[in-house]
């Protein structure tokens, strides 16, 4: 395998356990867009194997620290473990994130599986690289009869590939669905947001399921699977979301499931919780679960302002003693920066408000030590006094 030398500055992220170097780190080495390599430092000694983008500025991410050979097989045993994992995680789950990429040291690879099918996103030359691979591990190694690929995230233009969406291998059954919770939520997993539904929410929506009482509102629904599980035990569930066929899949949703207590409206959430708030309604329990605000640092200052409105909207219409679910899928605003950012709202609403449980992104989608980026999805469950 080719080498590729970094200077100290990349060589300490390295040693910090981060598996991104960028452009300016590299020091020399001829290599091909997609190959894997054998890094090197300064002075020659081994950092570890990654793959090289041509296009990108995040120019090597590793999978080793060592220097191996980086073969199909070799990614085929990391991809059975990743299986493996999710396996013990959720055993017999219809849907699940059965690879995270760096986070299962396949870089810039997400699988996600849908029941008989499963859908992948290579996000780099490399794992692009391996697709048709891919498509024989996911046949081989699950007992899934279908392989989707959804290559159409932004970020691939960033590293030269193009934008593209299809059926790789078998057929996708027309009425797809899964079962989450006991209950049978449908995908589109062709034309559905992300791979087609968020499974980073599935612990999140198993405790709300579980917490559900009164009336609920679900605002930035999607296709309302937090509303579909809340509405077993709920009075009645309002979701709300701004696609038209997000709310037409709730509405389809709440048909098949036989729930009269559903009703899907298609709005503007911030428009919605403003006029629920001057209508002077209130819920027993409000899901947040907006897409993310700060799709960069400099997006943060009206992100922050984005979120302060919601969550007072969402603490002044909440009963005493009622909850709140309020989540941020921003990387770039911190744990600590939403918290603070809630408690401002809840200054601002004049409520008291604790903490009764900090969330976070379901065991499927693994958070690396070192890899600040693996760790996006953060979420408070609120007591509302
Ligand atoms: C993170 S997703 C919600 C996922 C959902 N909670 C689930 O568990 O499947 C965010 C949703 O917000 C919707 N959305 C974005 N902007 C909105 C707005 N201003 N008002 C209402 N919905 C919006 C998007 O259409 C998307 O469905």
């Amino acid at each position: 395998m080719r080498k590729i030398a970094i200077n100290s500055k990349g060589m300490s992220r390295v040693r910090a356990g981060h598996p991104w170097v960028f452009r300016s780190d590299l020091l020399s080495g001829s290599v091909d867009d997609g190959e894997a390599v054998h890094v090197v430092d300064q002075s020659g000694k081994p950092a570890g194997t990654a793959f090289y983008s041509a296009g990108s500025q995040i120019a090597l991410r590793f999978f080793d620290r060592r220097h191996v050979e980086a073969s199909p097989d070799y990614f085929r045993a990391k991809f059975q473990k990743a299986v493996a994992l999710r396996e013990r995680l959720y055993p017999g789950a219809a849907a699940v994130r059965l690879c995270f990429g760096e986070s299962d040291g396949i870089p810039a690879l997400v699988v996600d599986r849908y029941g008989p099918v499963v859908v992948i996103q290579t996000l780099a030359p490399g794992p692009e690289m391996l697709k048709d691979d891919i498509v024989s591990w996911c046949m081989d190694l699950t007992d899934v009869g279908a392989v989707v690929e959804r290559n159409d995230p932004k970020v691939r233009s960033l590293e030269r590939l193009p934008l593209i969406t299809g059926t790789l291998r078998g057929d996708v059954p027309p009425e797809l669905a899964i079962t989450e919770g006991g209950c049978r939520l449908g995908v589109d997993v062709l034309c559905g947001q992300k791979t087609g539904a968020f499974l980073d929410q599935r612990d999140n929506r198993d405790l709300a399921a579980s917490r559900a009482r009164g009336r609920v509102l679900d605002a930035f629904c999607y296709r309302g699977w937090f509303s579909l599980r809340a509405a077993v035990r709920a009075e009645r569930v309002t979701a709300v979301d701004a696609a038209d066929e997000a709310v037409a899949a709730v509405k389809e949703g709440a048909l098949v499931l036989g729930l009269h207590n559903v009703d899907a409206v298609c709005a503007n959430a911030f428009d919605y919780l403003r006029e629920c708030d001057l209508r002077g309604e209130r819920f027993d329990m409000t899901i947040l679960d907006p897409p993310a605000f700060a799709k960069n640092k400099a997006a943060l200052g009206a992100a922050r302002r984005g979120y302060k409105e919601i969550n007072l909207r969402a603490i002044r219409l909440a009963e005493p003693g009622g909850t709140v679910f309020t989540f941020s899928c921003s990387y770039h605003m911190s744990e600590d920066d939403f918290l603070e950012t809630v408690a401002s709202a809840a200054s601002d609403a004049g409520r008291r408000v604790s903490v009764e449980r900090r969330l976070s992104q379901s065991l499927d989608h693994p958070i690396l030590l070192g890899f600040p980026e693996s760790a996006y999805l953060k979420g408070l469950m609120l007591r509302v006094e």
